[in-house]
């Protein structure tokens, strides 16, 4: 197993290009269940996650190929419907391909993913909405086991304890789809992610409307086709290199960033006195003054991103003043919180706040990767902390960041992997 050894205190400068959503192309690939004619999917970003998929698709009969970016997949056999807990159970995105298996086979057996550090995160809402459209589900043996003779629009509530669900109004979208008749899902995420997915189905020959708002309405037809679709870009990479650029003072222009999905995020750094240049899809990111303490709380889009709760904790632990950040997304979020303390900040928990006291500087110290948000955490502190830092189980790092590494190096990182 590699580590990851980081030089902290240098400055980045210079140029660098966000890769495609993996958020965006999971339940992109799993949507190409929906037909059997082939599809082209490009900005895919090379990731263990998108691999898994990959994986997933073929264990199902897809014939799929990933090579520089893009993935075409094609049908050479009946396709499968049992997603198997191996792979489901290595990430929980895998569940995403529940619903095009019952919009397509009407029927499906796929693994429960269970929890994972980041919370217990139930998948209720999945169901209830595929039950809706006249699913019968069941559980058993840890598998979630779908039928229906036919599914049927409906009205859908979809909000949860904590707000909408991303994956869960994609699942119920990818199954309306082939609905007969017309779907509204109340509640349903705003995520750009979301958006895209429907931009993709809509290629595909979907009826959809109001995707990008939390009523989405879908008049479900007999049949999808191929299509060609571009991944739109990670938001939460390019606002964690934003965080690079602050964190060690530097200054970075962020390619592909496309602001108009950080609106939250691009906000709460102006207010902590950050400057950022915005020319097209590009932003440029320096300190012009000192920054100062800033309180966050995450919530659904366009709120605040939870999965960039971790990230902008490492930048608050070392800026002067008292954050609080409020996590209302998963609050059980915050394994990074214990080290980040271990390299010298003072964050305190209580419940699902952190208060994070800003500490003069961090020091370089062995941390443990929990998570992949928790990973990234730990590579931007490393970068503004005095000495060195290792950074074990970067397994985590490699689902969600394409060569974060190499990009943190081309801006002049001391950043390198050894092995365990
Ligand atoms: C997606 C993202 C993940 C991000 C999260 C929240 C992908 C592949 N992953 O995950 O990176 O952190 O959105 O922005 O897109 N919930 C329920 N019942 C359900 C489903 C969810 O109570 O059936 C709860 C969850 O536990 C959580 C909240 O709803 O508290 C939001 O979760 P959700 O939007 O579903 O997250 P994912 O779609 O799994």
């Amino acid at each position: 197993m590699d580590k990851l050894v980081i030089e902290g205190g240098v400055r980045l400068k210079g140029e660098v290009v966000v890769s495609g959503s993996k958020n965006a192309v999971l339940p992109i690939l799993a949507a190409t269940l929906l037909t059997d004619d082939a599809c082209i999917i490009k900005s895919v970003p090379n990731l263990r996650d998108t691999n898994t998929m990959v994986k997933i698709l073929r264990s199902l009969g897809k014939n799929v190929e990933f090579d520089k970016n893009i993935v075409s997949i094609s049908s050479t056999k009946n396709l499968g419907f049992v997603a198997d807990y191996k792979l489901v159970s290595s990430m929980r995105a895998s569940f995403c391909v529940l619903g095009p298996l019952v919009g397509k086979l009407k029927k499906a057996k796929v693994s429960l993913p269970g929890g994972c550090v980041i919370g217990i995160r139930p998948v209720d809402l999945h169901l209830k909405g595929l039950r809706a459209l006249g699913a019968d589900i069941s559980i058993e043996s840890g598998y979630v086991v779908a039928k229906a003779s036919k599914l049927k629009g409906a009205n859908i509530y979809l909000g949860g304890v904590y707000g909408s669900s991303v994956l869960a109004t994609g699942n119920v979208m990818m199954a309306a789809a082939l609905a007969q008749d017309k779907t509204v899902i109340e509640s349903s995420a705003c995520e750009p992610e979301v958006v895209d997915l429907a931009d993709f189905l809509i290629k595909m020959g979907a009826k959809i409307k109001g995707h990008g708002t939390p009523v989405i309405e879908i008049e479900g037809v007999k049949h999808l086709h191929g299509a060609t679709h571009t991944i739109i870009p990670d938001r939460i990479e390019a606002a964690t290199l934003m965080v690079a650029a602050l964190i060690t003072d530097g200054d970075i222009t962020i390619k592909n960033a496309f602001p108009k999905y950080l609106g939250a995020v691009i906000d709460k750094l102006e207010e902590a006195g950050a400057s950022l240049v915005r020319i097209d899809n590009s932003v440029s990111v320096r300190c012009v003054k000192k920054l100062k303490a800033v309180n966050i709380t995450t919530l659904p889009y366009p709120g605040f991103p939870t999965d960039m709760q971790a990230q902008i904790m490492s930048l608050m632990s070392i800026t002067p003043g008292i954050s609080i950040i409020t996590e209302k997304i998963y609050p059980d979020r915050f394994m990074h919180v214990a080290e980040l303390n271990r390299m010298g900040a003072y964050i305190q928990r209580e419940g699902p706040h952190a208060i994070v006291n800003g500490v003069k500087e961090l020091s370089g110290a062995p941390v443990m990767a929990s998570d992949l948000r928790a990973s990234a955490c730990l590579v931007l502190a490393g970068l503004g902390a005095r000495g060195k830092t290792t950074i074990s189980r970067i397994y985590h790092l490699e689902r969600g960041y394409e060569n974060l590494e190499g990009k943190l190096e081309s801006l002049g990182a001391k950043i390198w992997r050894e092995k365990e």
